[in-house]
């Protein structure tokens, strides 16, 4: 989602205020954090960058903060760094170029109407291209900030869905990833009239459009993964095989402690429909360890999910208590020695199914769709099911779905041979 915002400001910048990109901070006229308020971390990170790039910048130059810290501290920012010169929360982006001409602006709310979906045109690569389907999320996980610094749900319509992805295609992407907090809710709620109005009939709609060959999509919500939506995924030739289903925790104690909504059981079952109905799909999967409370025998429960799943990939955090959420104020927060260590074994656990599952590759066969050239004559891009391929090549390959046969592999990457 910031990646795409990120796009968005500077397609804002460069359209209406003439700005161009520069990879030195000390020719910059602006310098924008497009910042993560997720878990503490990047929060205190922002501050020391802000002191590094005070220190560089040109006098002149203005510094903005946007994104999820920027909505949760709003003006606490400039009060604790007065070099910065706005702060424009994640759901203000569209209002980059009024927040610009303002003296320490704070634009911060999360109302919403149609015009904030509507962007000048910036892609960072014009083969894959990000479109936003929704914004903000209704769930209220009682981990996580989003809902608060993102506002509340809201689906964009169809019809502008629709055109977005029209544009990109005209542009040369063969290939899109839909984007939103919990894609699979789509249809909750619009700002305006909109005709298609479940996640399942937006997926079919747009994949009858021409010249776009692969579709993906982030996050779904393992809640909402009806039968129907997990066969839609299987058995249309545009999806990509490749899917992120986000466990959290595979304790059903603990799940109920976030308000996940769902159980360890149905979660298994969930993915057990996926590999049965598209056996060569990945599953990736988001994990906490050590959220309040959380028992030995509840880190057990998870370690099990991971054994019966043997996800593909798995992006696995620390509990990271943050304001406005629920679990600030549970009780029994766990030792930070505690959640690294189990972070530790989870993680060690997951490299040795990684293994087992790249092993399997060398001497396959995958359709990549070349988008990136890589150092040394080489081009990278992604196989159906999402994992990372290298070649040898030049800019030819570049838009091309070709075949390839692997002929290294590692625990992150494989190489092969156009075929
Ligand atoms: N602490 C640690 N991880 C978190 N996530 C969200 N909130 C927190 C938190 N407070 C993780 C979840 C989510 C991913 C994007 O970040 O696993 O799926
Ligand atoms: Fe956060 Fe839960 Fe919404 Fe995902 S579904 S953004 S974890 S509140």
């Amino acid at each position: 989602m910031n990646s795409r915002d990120s796009e968005h400001l500077i397609a804002e910048l460069s359209i209406k205020e003439n700005y161009s990109l520069t990879t030195e901070i000390t020719d910059a006229d602006l310098i924008i954090i497009n910042t993560c308020s997720v878990r503490e971390k990047p929060v205190a990170k922002l501050f020391s960058e802000l002191g590094v790039f005070a220190k560089y910048k040109k006098d002149s130059a203005k510094i903005g903060v946007c994104g999820c810290t920027a909505s949760h501290l709003g003006k606490e920012i400039i009060r604790k760094a007065p070099v910065v010169d706005f702060v424009l929360g994640a759901r203000n982006v569209s209002k980059i170029t009024q927040v610009l001409h303002q003296k320490h602006a704070v634009e911060v709310d999360t109302d919403n109407d149609d015009s904030s979906f509507d962007f000048s045109e910036y892609r960072t690569n014009p083969f894959r291209a990000m479109v936003n389907i929704s914004m903000g999320c209704d769930k209220s996980c009682t981990f996580c900030i989003v809902p608060a610094t993102r506002g509340e749900e809201i689906s964009i319509p169809s019809e502008l869905i629709v055109s977005e992805i029209q544009k990109a295609v005209a542009t040369g992407a063969k290939e899109i990833m839909l984007l939103g907090q919990n894609v699979n809710n789509y249809g909750r709620r619009f700002s305006s009239e909109s005709e298609v109005k479940d996640f399942t009939g937006l997926l079919k709609k747009i994949s009858l459009m021409d010249g776009l060959e692969r579709i993906r999509f982030t996050s779904p919500h393992p809640l909402h993964m009806d039968d129907e939506f997990i066969e839609e995924f299987a058995s249309n030739p545009k999806i990509c095989k490749q899917i992120h289903v986000p466990l959290q925790s595979g304790s059903t104690k603990v799940l109920r402690e976030m308000k996940r909504g769902y159980t360890k059981e149905w979660f298994i079952n969930r993915c057990e429909l996926i590999r049965r109905l598209a056996p060569s799909a990945t599953i990736s999967t988001d994990i906490i360890v050590g959220f309040p409370n959380e028992s030995e025998e509840d880190f057990k429960e998870t370690m099990s999910v991971l054994d019966s799943v043997r996800f593909e990939q798995l992006f696995s955090f620390k509990y990271s208590s943050r304001p406005h959420t629920a679990a600030a104020e549970y009780d029994n927060q766990i030792d930070n020695d505690i959640s690294g260590e189990r972070l530790t074994r989870l993680q060690s656990r997951h490299t040795e199914i990684l293994d087992e599952v790249m092993d399997t590759q060398l001497g396959s066969v995958h359709e990549v769709y070349f988008d990136e050239l890589k150092s040394e004559g080489r081009v990278s891009g992604r196989s159906d099911d999402g994992k990372l391929v290298f070649v040898k090549g030049s800019e030819e390959l570049l838009g091309h779905i070709v075949q390839v046969k692997i002929e290294k592999v590692s625990r992150s990457l494989l190489e092969g041979i156009v075929i």
